[in-house]
């Protein structure tokens, strides 16, 4: 499927003056995996190194097209795939998740399972969501409801379900108040992520009021879990509690959520912060800078807006710190 491509990037910083330094992609020792065709295999990707039982290098590689597996009861499903970094283009593998169905409860169909996909680092977790994947009540009532909700699946280091904290009931717009002004259309996992300390999960749900969008982080600690008493989040934008939107510092149809990322010492000293990008917001997109409260929200701290019309400023986000002055 894809004509063996390769980018030649030389990457220059230039930084209080003085010359950094760049260097050359290697473009002659080149990987290529291959998906389905038509399967948006490579949609999203991430490398992930698992330790144990025992030591792999993997490529997992998001296709949100893929078909449905025959329990799913669907056409297209989407799917999470795992490679091996071999030269062998075809050696990909469907990550056994998400198989079966409760129709009179939920659709996978056309749900994008492997929009997103990141890995928590070595040793760590894997989180990959499905955007468009729908809760539904009475089904085929007069009034049943459907709702596109999203969800995440976290797995375990070799790729399995294994702990408390695995499996696929990441969907915090679950059981919330419905319709498009409220969680009937959350979205959620457009993206998501870790925070580099491996505190925190995070997931953005553009879809949330009326696609204002919100942001959700909670904390993804086996062990403090496990003591039952924490006082640290869940934290949105709203309040995990007082599901305030006007609270979000942005209008309607903004995106919050599309892009996600945190970092350390942007707004302060050994503060973390969180940023995630609007792509919609006043028709030129907006990022926004966020902090924890000692409660439940995440308070805007900084708003970035795009300048052009239509540039979606904000489509994706990454924090680096670049002259490590955290
Ligand atoms: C699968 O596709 C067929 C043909 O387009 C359609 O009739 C059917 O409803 C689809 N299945 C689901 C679960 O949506
Ligand atoms: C989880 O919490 C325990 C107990 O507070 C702490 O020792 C450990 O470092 C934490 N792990 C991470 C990844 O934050
Ligand atoms: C939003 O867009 C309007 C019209 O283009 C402009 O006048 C206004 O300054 C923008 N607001 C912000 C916060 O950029």
């Amino acid at each position: 499927m894809p004509a063996a491509w390769a980018a030649l990037l030389t990457l220059c910083h230039l930084m209080s003056g003085d010359l950094v330094g760049g260097f050359n992609l290697d473009v002659t020792h080149t990987l290529i995996k291959d998906g389905d065709k038509g399967s948006f295999f490579g949609f999203s990707v991430a490398l992930h190194k698992q330790l144990r039982p025992e030591p792999i290098n993997w490529l997992l590689v998001g296709a949100p097209q893929s078909s449905a597996l025959p329990n799913q009861f669907s056409n297209k499903t989407g799917g999470l795939y795992g490679c091996p970094l071999t030269a062998e283009a075809k050696e990909c593998e469907r990550i056994d998740i998400d198989d079966g169905v409760d129709r009179n409860r939920e659709s996978k169909e056309n749900q994008w399972l492997g929009v997103t996909v990141k890995s928590q680092g070595p040793g760590g977790k894997i989180v990959t969501c499905a955007h468009l994947y729908e809760s539904r009540q009475r089904v085929k009532q007069p009034s049943e409801t459907r709702d596109v909700i999203g969800r995440c699946y976290v797995l375990s280091e070799d790729l399995t379900e294994n702990d408390d904290l695995d499996g696929g009931e990441w969907k915090f717009c679950e059981g919330r108040p419905q319709g498009h002004e409220m969680f009937g259309f959350c979205q959620q996992g457009m993206s998501a992520g870790f925070t580099s300390d491996n505190h925190y999960i995070m997931f953005g749900a553009p879809g949330t009021y009326n696609w204002k969008g919100e942001l959700r982080v909670e904390l993804f600690n086996q062990t403090v879990l496990e003591l039952g008493t924490y006082d640290d989040g869940p934290y949105e934008v709203a309040g995990e509690n007082s599901l305030k939107p006007e609270l979000i510092p942005l209008p309607s149809h903004s995106y919050l959520g599309f892009s996600m990322d945190s970092g350390w010492g942007v707004t302060g000293r050994n503060k973390l912060s969180f940023v995630s990008g609007a792509p919609r917001a006043n028709h030129t997109g907006a990022v926004v800078i966020l902090r924890r409260d000692g409660g439940s929200q995440l308070v805007p701290e900084l708003t970035l807006w795009g300048e052009t019309l239509a540039s979606s400023f904000g489509y994706s986000v990454v924090m680096a710190d670049l002259n490590n002055d955290r």
